[in-house]
């Protein structure tokens, strides 16, 4: 694969299952992280699941940053050109449907996620992103019509400002996104409750079906 530079895990899908996960972890976590989030909101989904190339003080990220929350745009378009790019590639290795491409993101892996529906918005069929922020604001509105996406906020983040996400929210809107903003009452943390609402939203939309 041209882009396996993208160190990864992929699970197969289960029979009967079109979708495939793209799953990214949040500032020094790996691409394990996500596989039990991953199972447990889309029992026998696909996962894909790839390793952020950017270290920071040896953790790794999906793009750099200047600081807490400053973002280095560059650095954001060429990453989330790479990542549309491995998967693409990883589409045809592993036979998986380029167009039933959803990503849960977490963090830093949210924020990369906001960025591809942002910039390559046909990259993805929709998108489950907790603790996102705006990761650039885009110089055109992307169409994201029938790209639903769930969004997980905390009440008491202190990364993520209420605003900020509120404004993602209308990025994605003004895309003619389908978003359902929720509020949790934590901070930066995910808890179980959102992994349980985030995986009905997705049976919605994604139902599993049987082969006959
Ligand atoms: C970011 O850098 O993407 C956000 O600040 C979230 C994080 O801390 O990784």
């Amino acid at each position: 694969m041209p882009h396996s530079s993208f160190i990864h895990r992929f699970v197969p899908a289960e029979q009967g299952n079109r979708v495939t996960l793209l799953l990214l972890h949040g500032t020094g976590g790996d691409e394990g992280d996500l596989i039990p989030i991953g199972q447990s909101l889309v029992p026998g989904a696909a996962l894909l699941s790839p390793r952020g190339r950017v270290l920071e003080n040896g953790m790794p990220r999906f793009f750099r940053r200047v600081a807490e929350g400053v973002f280095d745009v560059e650095d954001i378009r060429l990453r989330a050109r790479e990542l549309a790019e491995f998967v693409e590639a990883a589409s045809k290795v592993y036979g998986f449907d380029d167009h039933g491409v959803v990503a849960v993101g977490y963090s830093n892996g949210a924020n990369i996620a906001a960025a591809l529906l942002l910039l390559q918005p046909r990259v993805l069929a929709g998108a489950v992103l907790f603790r996102a922020m705006v990761p650039l604001e885009p110089e055109r509105p992307p169409d994201l019509r029938d790209v639903p996406v769930f969004l997980a906020a905390g009440a008491t983040d202190r990364i993520v400002p209420r605003p900020n996400v509120e404004r993602l929210a209308t990025l994605l809107r003004e895309g003619g996104s389908s978003v359902s903003l929720e509020v949790y009452p934590r901070g930066h943390e995910l808890g179980t409750d959102e992994i349980d609402d985030a995986g009905e939203w997705l049976a919605v939309r994604w139902p599993v079906r049987t082969e006959p």
